[in-house]
Order: structure tokens, then sequence, then C-alpha cells
């Protein structure tokens, strides 16, 4: 029997969201914005609410499982260095996904909730609220939005071919302006600035790639099982597999290995990578 009901899974995001989130969208107050470590690492009443409804909610479903949530790691982040215990299960959340966006009005926000038993993510779901989409990937069983199978095209490409999502900002600062140089030789080289939106474009062969740096895992579990259970390929930087215990380095997730291979020989071409993959 299952560990978990994909549909109360659903069913408990969707609350959170209808309960939280929307009725906040181009609404907020000033009062229910604040910012995190700069002006533009917002957090809001309705990322508080929502992680701690799935706080509250999500551990109903397997017993002894807790949440780690992004809002709840800011305010005290030794709760991440639970995720190193491969006996315990975790829903790793990520309530708001995209604030900035969100803040601002844009559509490019999402809700993330990955799975993690044993050490690793053996589900996710992303829910796109404006569009009431639900996206879920389960280890070893494929990926499904809104009931409908995902399946990369993998078509390996040259580079002048491949639409990749890439902010430098978020880079380290010795190495941004070769990043920002690098953006020259792709197709296009963009961010919509809402990794939940990336992730779920590139398992819908609407972008070839999303390359990030910073290993959040309420950024990037969901996104990377999705990308990888629609047949896409995704590795770190340092060309092994992302693990929910990753915290340094980045990664890419992309349509085929051949792409990836593409990708990390063009981006990091002249950079030292050793100081950012392990601390
Ligand atoms: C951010 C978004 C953005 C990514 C950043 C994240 P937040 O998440 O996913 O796309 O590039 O690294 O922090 O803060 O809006 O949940
Ligand atoms: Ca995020
Ligand atoms: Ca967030």
């Amino acid at each position: 029997m299952s560990l978990f009901r994909y549909d109360d899974v659903s069913a408990i995001i969707r609350n959170a969201s209808a309960r939280f989130i929307m009725p906040r969208y181009k609404a907020l107050s000033d009062h229910e914005i604040s910012s995190k470590t700069n002006p533009t690492d917002l957090v809001t009443q309705a990322d508080t609410e929502a992680e701690y409804y799935l706080e509250q909610e999500l551990p109903k479903i397997i017993q002894g499982s807790t949440v780690i949530g992004e809002e709840g790691v800011s305010r005290n982040d030794k709760t991440i260095d639970a995720l190193k215990d491969k006996d315990q299960t975790f829903w790793v959340v990520d309530p708001v996904d995209g604030t900035y966006n969100f803040v601002h009005g844009s559509e490019k926000f999402g809700v993330m909730v990955a799975l993690v038993q044993n050490g690793e993510t053996i589900a996710s779901w992303i829910y796109d609220p404006l569009n009431d989409s639900m996206t879920f990937a389960e280890k070893g069983a494929g990926a499904h939005k809104d009931g409908h199978a995902l399946n990369i095209k993998s078509s390996d490409k040259e580079l002048k071919d491949i639409d990749i999502y890439l902010s430098p900002k978020f880079f380290p600062s010795k190495i941004r302006d070769d990043i920002k140089a690098a953006r020259s030789g792709f197709k296009s080289a963009g961010t919509i600035g809402c990794a939940a939106h990336e992730y779920l474009d590139v398992a819908q062969n609407k972008r070839s790639a999303t390359i990030y740096c910073r290993l959040k895992p309420w950024d990037h579990l969901a996104g990377v099982l999705l990308v990888q259970e629609s047949g896409g390929y995704v590795a770190k930087w340092d060309k092994t597999p992302y693990t929910p215990q990753d915290v340094y380095g980045g990664l890419i997730a992309t349509t085929s290995k051949q792409n990836w291979r593409e990708i990390y020989n063009h981006v990091f071409a002249d950079i030292d990578l050793s100081p950012y993959l392990k601390k």
C-alpha cells in the first residue's frame, strides 16, 4: 500500500492556496509584506500562513512525518539540518514560490511540496493557483499534470537552439560577469523569477533547460523530481545527482544528458568552480 494518497496531499495544497494565498493576490496591504535578506527577498502573510497550515495538515497524512518549510528555516536556519537524517520522513515546502511576482500581481507563482523519505525525494507536487493546475511526480512512476502524463522530447540541441532559464543575480559575485557573458551563446537566457514555473516549463517542452546556483531544498526538490520523471536529465555542477542533503553549488535541469554537457561546457568554460562546490 502506498505511503500516501496523492489526492489527499493535493487537497491540502489547494486548501492552503484557497484560504491563505489567493485571497491576498493583488490585495496585499503594505503591512502584510516584509523583506528578509534584501529588498527583493520578500515574505508576506500569504507565505507564513500557508506554510503554517501545511505544517499542521501534511503530517496528518504520514505518521511521524514533519515539515521543513522555507519560512520556518528563515526563522531558525538550524532546522534545515534535519534533512540529513535519513531515517525521518519530511515534507519540504515552499508555500509561495515566486513571492516577488506574487507581491507585484504577476502570474508566475506557485506552491511546491516534496516528500522525502530515506534521504530521497519520492514524490512532489507543484500547484499553479491561478490556473488551479496540479502537477504530480512520483519516483519511478512518472509525472502528470492535471491527470495528463508529461513526456519530455529529449532531442539533443546545439547551444544556439537552447532556450534556458538563467538568473545571474543569484550567482557568486566573482563569477557573475562570466555568467552574464555566457547568456549570449544561447537562443535565449532569462528568468521568470519562479522556479516552480521554470521547472514546469522544462517538463512540458516549453523550455530546454534551467540552471541554478543556491540549492535551497524547497526551491528544487519538487521540480527536479518532476523533470526527471518527465524524462529529462538533472545533475549538480559537480556532475553528481542532486539530493535533499545538498545545499552547496548549483544544478542544471534539462531535456537530455547531451544538452546538459553542452550547457555546462559553455557556461563554465572559463570558470574555476571548485570554490563553489562543497563547503
Ligand atoms: C525564488 C524563486 C526564484 C529563484 C530564487 C528563489 P521565492 O523563490 O524561485 O525563481 O531564482 O532562487 O528564492 O523566494 O520566491 O520562494
Ligand atoms: Ca522559492
Ligand atoms: Ca517562497
